[in-house]
């Protein structure tokens, strides 16, 4: 036999190992639509309303199916039992905690150096504590700064006083009263772009054809715009760290700098993180909580009986009165699940081949949680399509207890080792700002006519979703 014979036998051997074990994988791999070869499903998804094409599909195949979405093999998990069996339950809970190297981490967050995008390593744990434990100062802690938070309140109430009854775009009061509390740092610009950055289909172009970033067009322009907004993030930040005033999220960071196991790169990372997440998140919830209030004049009603009866007017709501007022906690919460606006959380993977209700899942794979899929599915939520706070309270008036099915089901911030590290400042910071809104003001429509209550299905699609422009009125409830 000569070495051309052996070489060809090598690799065909080789070529029949890998088959087999494809088919051997594939066999025991979550079943699902049939794709075609390199592109997958592709053609068969609508990519502009992923979460919604997803969805589509779990009709058909169940809680647990693989699809090939821009050309990565994905699991897709739609019952909020088997996103518990991964994500909380062990060994699975920490196969699942990693994340895919993303083109957005590699080129914006130096390399992963961040929370969000970067996997389960030994670094990023330790980044994720420290950073968890900034947020118990600015977030759980929040009665340290609610000084501040009611400043911010105060100023958001001027804001809104000034149109006095006229119609506006609520975008930019909202914007500014998050910025106000989480930073000083003119971040707006920097998360538009994110935004866009984020959408799979950029991710999936750059990364394909990563030269796109060089040929004039759309690519090269949102790259280049986010560069540039980077780098205005990155002065910014450099100017508040010499500015010691007040402290901050940025000094703690630069103060672990010397003890060395923090980069300048890791805070710059970490920041933005803890801003864009921060506001992208939160600004989507309250725009589109207004949205769906002015076409609910009975939920704005009862709101107000609420904050008056537990605040009254001569204060702004404050934390402690959240366990009284379970109403607006309740529609707080019946907004996040409504609009789902993170439809499919941020992909998981698994750092090891793993098993998941008895199928194959091969190291690597993309793991969907389909957020909007089980918030939207008649089996966890009775007519998921209406908007009903009540569902979130119990026969006592109460919000439901966190091992009720409503609750249960509720993912909106994620599970276990990823899940969100801003859920309880989040929610402090929007209940205090519808329970200051309803205090104060009556939202109505442009042209005072109630609406239909605002579609999720029609959001803007980005990597957060945003409902589409509106104007509304704000009514002052007493001058
Ligand atoms: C309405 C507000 C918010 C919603 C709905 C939300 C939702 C989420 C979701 C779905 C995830 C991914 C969970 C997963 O991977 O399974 C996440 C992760 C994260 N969120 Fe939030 N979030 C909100 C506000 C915030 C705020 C205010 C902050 C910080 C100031 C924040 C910081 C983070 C960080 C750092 C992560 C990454 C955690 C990790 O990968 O380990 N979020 N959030």
């Amino acid at each position: 036999m000569d070495g051309i014979t052996l070489v060809l036998i090598g690799v065909a051997s080789i070529l029949i190992y890998f088959l087999l074990k494809y088919r051997t994988y594939s066999a025991t791999a979550p079943p699902g639509p049939k794709g075609y070869p390199f592109i997958g499903n592709t053609f068969q998804i609508d990519t502009k309303k992923l979460h919604i094409s997803l969805s589509a599909f779990a009709k058909e195949y169940g809680e647990i199916y693989s699809v090939n979405v821009f050309g990565r093999n994905a699991v897709v998990l739609n019952s909020p039992e088997l996103v518990r069996e991964a994500l909380l339950r062990e060994p699975n809970a920490s196969n699942f905690a990693a994340r895919l190297q993303s083109y957005f981490g590699k080129e914006f967050m130096f390399n992963n150096a961040d929370l969000v995008l970067s996997s389960n390593t030994e670094v990023w744990a330790k980044r994720r504590k420290f950073s968890h434990k900034l947020l118990k100062a600015y977030g759980e802690g929040l009665k340290i700064i609610e000084k501040k938070l009611h400043e911010a309140l105060n100023n958001t109430i001027c804001d809104v006083r000034k149109f006095s009854g006229a119609a506006f775009d609520p975008e930019d009061v909202i914007t500014s009263f998050l910025v106000g509390i989480i930073t000083s740092l003119s971040v707006v610009e920097y998360d538009e772009v994110l935004n866009e950055v984020l959408k799979p289909r950029f991710s999936f172009m750059v990364r394909t054809l990563p030269f796109l970033k060089y040929i004039p067009g759309k690519y090269k322009e949102i790259y280049e715009r986010c560069r540039r907004a980077q780098l205005r993030f990155l002065e910014l930040v450099k100017k508040e760290k010499d500015n010691m005033e007040g402290g901050g999220m940025i000094h703690d960071l630069y103060a672990e700098l010397p003890k060395g196991w923090l980069t300048e790169e890791e805070i710059f990372a970490i920041l933005t993180n803890m801003i864009s997440a921060g506001l992208l998140t939160s600004k989507g919830t309250i725009w589109s909580m207004i949205q769906i209030l002015i076409s609910r004049p009975e939920v704005q009603k009862k709101l107000q009986e609420e904050v008056d009866t537990v605040v009254g007017h001569d204060r702004l709501p404050s934390l402690s009165d959240k366990s009284s007022m379970p109403y607006t906690e309740a529609v707080l919460y019946e907004t996040l699940r409504y609009i789902s606006h993170i439809p499919l959380a941020v992909p998981h993977s698994n750092s090891r081949d793993s098993k998941l209700k008895g199928y194959d899942i091969k190291k690597g794979s993309m793991i969907l949680i389909n957020v909007w899929n089980i918030h939207h599915d008649e089996e966890f939520y009775n007519k998921p399509f209406d908007f009903c706070p009540e569902r979130f309270l119990g026969h006592d008036g109460q919000i439901e207890p966190a091992d009720s099915p409503v609750r249960q089901s509720f993912l909106a911030f994620g599970i276990g080792k990823r899940a969100c590290i801003g859920e309880v400042f989040a929610k402090n910071r929007i209940f205090l700002f519808l329970a200051s809104m309803m205090q104060h003001f009556t939202f109505e429509s442009e042209d005072g006519n109630i609406p239909e209550i605002m579609d999720p299905t029609n959001m803007v699609q980005s990597a957060v979703r945003m409902p589409q422009r509106y104007k509304c009125k704000a009514i002052e409830r007493r001058k």
